[in-house]
């Protein structure tokens, strides 16, 4: 199975004897790389505990709307942001009927009305209940803006045989696999700069920054996703080489430049995502530099090659994205970089704001290209990631 690394999942349970199934599922999620948060209706947690899913997917279960506690750590509102996407497994013939009505009765219905996620039904319930014309009507109806996954026909928990028995678990956590892979990028290859660059000041010293490479190493993965080739240059960080991606590590701004014109003919989208040191030490002492008696020191420092300047003025360039990290101005600057390196995008980010950008998993972009400029609102950085190489994919020749 395709992998699930970092995605975000709602999986809410409702009432039914296939409610058994579900902890099969958060296991299989949670051995693909996915977070899961389970939302369990009142009717659910009669046929399974919480506590059974809670051990299973490591995260308080959420149970009702109306507890101050749950509502003050993560309330509904959040969790119906947090969410990649929202899969009801099962989803009994008294769920959809709510959900077809609008109602917000409970915490898993509120967050559905609450949520922009795309949501997946996984019905399960006796065959008389799905025949039923009340049922169907709300199937129908949902349809509109929901997908059925199922259900099954065959024999049933009751002795009946027919439609309405649940998808097994290993099918529903396939077809949520293939939700995230899409061929947006099929066929072209993808080099990222990622993480900062250490410059030496002699053996032991260096001059670097915060960055973390996430940002990066999130792009890496989505481009991927998107059935891309990815190639991806990272400096040091604490990261470990995502699935099915190329990487080379580097230290310097020289060697990140030499690492990334190895190959650069073979790139169709280049993205610097690296906070590339600006200067470098003039000369890099031999051995260990010594305290002197001196209370200062000073350092010659010359300018590092601006590496993503240079792939943009190649004779053949590839599609070339850039970011900028600001604290005043963001757009302003942003647009001036964008002109001035020749790219064809930047993505613009506010590093004053304290709880986004470097080091945190968190942040938030402005998509800057020469005739289209797109906010992308705080999000996590995989997300962000994803909505970035949608953006590339669509402006791409
Ligand atoms: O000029 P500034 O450092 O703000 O530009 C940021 C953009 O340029 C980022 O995409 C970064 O990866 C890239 N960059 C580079 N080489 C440098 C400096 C920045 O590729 N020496």
């Amino acid at each position: 199975m395709q992998r699930l690394t970092n995605k975000r999942i709602i999986l809410g349970i409702t009432g039914g004897i296939a409610a058994y199934k579900s902890a099969e599922l958060v296991r299989l999620y949670k051995t693909a790389g996915a977070d899961v948060i389970v939302v369990m209706t009142p009717a659910a947690i009669e046929f399974i505990t919480p506590l059974t899913m809670q051990a299973l997917s490591g995260k308080p279960v959420h149970t009702t709307l109306l507890d101050p506690e749950a509502e003050a750590g993560m309330g509904h509102i959040e969790l119906a942001r947090w969410a990649d996407i929202i899969v009801i497994a099962p989803a009994s013939a008294d769920f959809l009927a709510r959900l077809n009505n609008g109602l917000a009765n409970d915490l898993l219905t509120t967050l559905c009305l609450a949520s922009e996620a795309p949501l997946y039904l996984v019905p399960a319930m006796n065959q008389a209940m799905w025949h039923n014309h009340q049922t169907q009507k709300n199937v129908q109806q949902l349809t509109i803006h929901t997908t059925f996954w199922g259900p099954d026909s065959g024999e049933q928990a009751c002795g009946d045989v027919g439609p309405g028995r649940m998808l097994e678990p290993i099918n529903i956590a396939q077809r949520t696999a293939e939700l995230f892979s899409n061929n947006l990028l099929s066929g072209k290859t993808v080099h990222i700069t990622a993480g900062p660059t250490r410059e030496a000041i002699d053996p032991v010293r260096y001059i670097s920054n915060h960055s973390s490479g996430k940002m990066g190493y999130a792009i890496a993965e989505a481009a991927r996703e998107a059935g891309a080739s990815v190639k991806l240059i990272s400096g040091p960080v604490n990261l470990a080489c995502p699935e099915r991606i190329h990487r080379v590590m580097v230290d310097s701004a020289d060697d990140m430049l030499a690492a990334v014109l190895e190959d650069i003919d073979q790139c169709d989208i280049f993205i610097g995502c690296a906070a590339v040191a600006d200067f470098k030490p003039a000369t890099v002492a031999e051995n260990k530099m010594k305290k002197n008696a001196s209370d200062t020191m000073s350092l010659a420092l010359i300018k590092n090659p601006d590496i993503i300047a240079t792939v943009a003025n190649l004779t053949t360039k590839p599609f070339t994205v850039g970011f900028a990290a600001e604290t005043q101005n963001v757009v302003e600057y942003a647009k001036h970089k964008l002109a001035n390196k020749n790219l064809d995008l930047i993505a613009a980010n506010d590093v004053s704001i304290g709880d986004i950008g470097f080091n945190s998993n968190e942040n938030a972009l402005t998509l800057i290209s020469s005739n289209k400029q797109l906010s992308l609102s705080k999000n996590s950085k995989s997300k962000l990631a994803r909505q970035l190489i949608e953006h590339i994919a669509q402006l791409i020749p």
